[in-house]
C-alpha cells in the first residue's frame, strides 16, 4: 500500500472524523472578534491550542487541519505544532488553497487559487510534518449558476492539487462545497453536486490521481438555507447517499463538511447516513458545527479553557456516536 493509501486509511477510520480548524488569518480574526476575542497571531495559537490539547480529542479524531500560520506555531512548552499534535495520537493536515477569488470572465463565481508553487510549498509543509492537505473549491447555486466553466476550471484545479499532493506523499482532501446559501430545493442541490461530483471524477481520472489516496469531502445534499421547507436527516441522508454512489469503490472514505447547519442538524444528518450500507466510510470534517461551540464557550477568557474543551469534546463524541450506526450493516 502506498503512503497516501494507508495515510488516507487512517484518517477515515472506524469512529472518528477530522477536525476542521484551518480557518484562514482573515476568518478566524472575525470570528475571534465576534467573540470579544482581539485577533493576533498569539491569540489565533492559543485557540488553537485549546482544540487540539482537549483531553482524548483522538478517540474521535483522526486529524486536524490547519491552516498555513498555525502549522508554523508552537504550543505553549515550545513545541511546534506538528509535532505536539502527532503526539496526542492524531495526524496533521494544511490548508494549501489560497483562497477563492473572483474568477475573470465569470462574474459572481469564483476560482480557487494556489496552484502556482505548489510543489515546492507541499514539499515545505511536508517536512514541517504535515501528512494530508485540503483544498476547497466553491459553487453556490442560482437558477443559472454555477456555470459550466465554473465547475470546469475548479475541478481541474482540483484534480491538478490532488496529484501534486500525491507526488509529495501527502494526502489530498478534495473538497467541492455546493453552499447552502439560496432558496433552492434539496432536488437541485443533488442535481448540481452531481454535475460537480462528475467533473471532479473525470479530472481526477486525467491526473492518474489514485481514488484510494485520496478523502473526498463534499458538502450533504441539502436544500437553501432560504428555502421554505426543511428536509428530514432521513432524506438528506438518502439524497447525499445517492448522489455519492457515483464514486468508486476504490475511494478511501468521504468526510462532510458542516457547511453552516447547525451543529445538532449537521450530526443527526450524519447519524442518517449511517443507516446506508456504502463501500467507502462516511465520516465528519466538520469545523463550525465542532468548533463554534468552543469558541463562543471560551471566548478568549484563560479561566474558561476548560468549559471550550468541553464544548469541543462533547461535540465530537456527539458526531462520533453517530458514526456507531455503520458498525450494524453488513460490509458492503
Ligand atoms: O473548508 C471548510 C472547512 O474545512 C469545513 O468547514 O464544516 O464549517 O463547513 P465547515
Amino acid at each position: 500500500m502506498s503512503t497516501c493509501n494507508e495515510t488516507a486509511a487512517a484518517m477515515t477510520m472506524p469512529g472518528k472524523g477530522i477536525l476542521a480548524a484551518d480557518e484562514s488569518i482573515s476568518t478566524m480574526s472575525t470570528r475571534l472578534e465576534q467573540v470579544g476575542v482581539v485577533p493576533t497571531a498569539e491569540s489565533r495559537r492559543d485557540y488553537r491550542e485549546l482544540l487540539v490539547t482537549t483531553a482524548d480529542l483522538a478517540a474521535g479524531v483522526s486529524g486536524v487541519i490547519l491552516c498555513e500560520e498555525t502549522l508554523g506555531q508552537v504550543f505553549s512548552d515550545g513545541r511546534p505544532f506538528p509535532e505536539a499534535i502527532r503526539t496526542l495520537g492524531i495526524l496533521p493536515g494544511i490548508k494549501v488553497d489560497t483562497g477563492a477569488k473572483p474568477c475573470p470572465g465569470l462574474p459572481g463565481e469564483t476560482i480557487t487559487e494556489g496552484l502556482d508553487g505548489l510543489p515546492a510549498r507541499l514539499a515545505g509543509y511536508a517536512e514541517a510534518g504535515a501528512v494530508f492537505a485540503k483544498w476547497r473549491a466553491v459553487f453556490t447555486i442560482t437558477e443559472e449558476r454555477p456555470s459550466w466553466g465554473a465547475i470546469a476550471a475548479n475541478s481541474s484545479a482540483l484534480a491538478r492539487y490532488a496529484a501534486a499532493c500525491q507526488e509529495a506523499d501527502l494526502v489530498p482532501i478534495v473538497e467541492p462545497e455546493v453552499l447552502m446559501s439560496g432558496e433552492h430545493s434539496l432536488e437541485r442541490c443533488a442535481e448540481v453536486t452531481a454535475s460537480v461530483h462528475a467533473a471532479v471524477r473525470q479530472q481526477l481520472r486525467a491526473m492518474n490521481v489514485g481514488l484510494a489516496g485520496i478523502v473526498l469531502k463534499p458538502n450533504m445534499v441539502i436544500e437553501g438555507e432560504d428555502h421554505p421547507v426543511r428536509a428530514t436527516p432521513e432524506q438528506v441522508a438518502e439524497a447525499t447517499v445517492a448522489v455519492l454512489r457515483a464514486w468508486p469503490a476504490e475511494l478511501a472514505g468521504v468526510a462532510f463538511l458542516s457547511g453552516g447547519q447547525e451543529p445538532e442538524r449537521a450530526t443527526a444528518n450524519l447519524a442518517a447516513m449511517q443507516s446506508h450500507n456504502t463501500p467507502w466510510p462516511l465520516t465528519f470534517s466538520f469545523g463550525r458545527a465542532l468548533v463554534s461551540p468552543a469558541l463562543a464557550a471560551w471566548h478568549g477568557d484563560e479561566g474558561l479553557v476548560e468549559a471550550g474543551q468541553r464544548a469541543l469534546a462533547s461535540h465530537v463524541a456527539a458526531n462520533a456516536n453517530a458514526l456507531r450506526g455503520r458498525e450494524r450493516l453488513q460490509p458492503a
